[in-house]
């Protein structure tokens, strides 16, 4: 294990300790509501049956979600507790889920192109390299195999509803892949932030997520800056609806997995 993965080692297991939003499984689910919490803009397709890998989704929110809706449920996580949350839903709901502790820079321990879907919350930003993550997708997913995930929005990564001046969110981070972006939790994350690591975030330009996805076989199918909350140009400057108006957080991607018909039979 490397510095970096031991560093969000020990900053999720505070997360879990301070029962940050992240770290909450989801109690509220039926089969209507995980569908539209999973999907809200309506991508997802059938999923009875299908192969679904959490990718850095622990927690126990889309893998209980997805398990509701009739998917083979495997959530990779490097997070001991985060997967406890995981198997705490699973219990709940009464649904079976694999959970495996891994890093999501390295995935061969599952077969290659076994899965139909991978999903990806909040956490490329975790790792210097999203090429590397990239590959590792491509591995796993077979051909017509599609990948979600969500990522900073690289112009704006790094900025919060805090930094309001009076006048704008003023820019102040270079524009860089790979560049190391670190700020402690909003309240809304973590209400106690005690002994809590600031997160340590790694920004991937807009060029390095479209061209290394390109570069692994993928077609992006599509792009969203929309995701669930309610951003208020009206609202209170400094506030988090006001800001998420003026700065969009993150970005959302669906791609499909599309090798030449060359390369298909290779295997790791
Ligand atoms: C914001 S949470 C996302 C999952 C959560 N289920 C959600 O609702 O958004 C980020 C997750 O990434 C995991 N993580 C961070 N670095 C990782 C890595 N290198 N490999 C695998 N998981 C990682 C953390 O343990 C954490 O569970």
């Amino acid at each position: 294990m490397d510095e970096i993965a031991g560093y969000n080692i020990q900053r999720w297991k505070a997360l879990v300790r301070v029962n940050a939003l992240f770290t909450r499984p989801d109690w509220t689910l039926d089969a209507a509501s995980a569908r539209a919490k999973l999907d809200p803009e309506g991508r997802l397709g059938e999923i009875v049956g299908k192969a679904v890998l959490c990718l850095a989704g622990g927690g126990g929110q889309q893998s209980a979600a997805f398990a509701l809706l009739g998917a083979r449920v495997t959530v990779l996580d490097l997070s001991e507790e985060q997967l406890q949350g995981d198997r705490q839903a699973a219990n709940h709901y009464k649904v079976s889920i694999q959970t495996q502790q891994g890093d999501m820079r390295d995935l061969s321990r599952f077969p290659a192109h076994s899965f139909d879907l991978v999903w990806q919350p909040y956490s490329l930003n975790f790792v210097p390299e999203a090429r590397q993550v990239f590959r590792e997708v491509a591995q796993v997913l077979r051909p017509g195999g599609r990948y979600q995930f969500s990522c900073a929005n690289p112009f704006v990564s790094g900025l919060m509803a805090s930094d309001w001046t009076g006048d704008g969110y003023p820019l102040k981070h270079p524009y860089q892949e790979g560049a190391v972006v670190s700020y402690p939790d909003p309240i809304w994350v973590a209400e106690s932030r005690e002994a809590v690591p600031w997160t340590r975030e790694y920004r991937h330009t807009l060029s390095a997520l479209i061209n290394g996805l390109i570069g692994q076989d993928f077609v992006i199918q599509h792009v969203s800056d929309y995701t669930d909350f309610h951003p208020d140009p009206a609202a209170t400057p400094g506030t988090w609806d006001h800001f998420t108006a003026i700065v969009p957080p993150w970005l959302n991607f669906w791609a499909a997995y599309q090798p030449p018909v060359s390369e298909l039979g290779n295997q790791r």
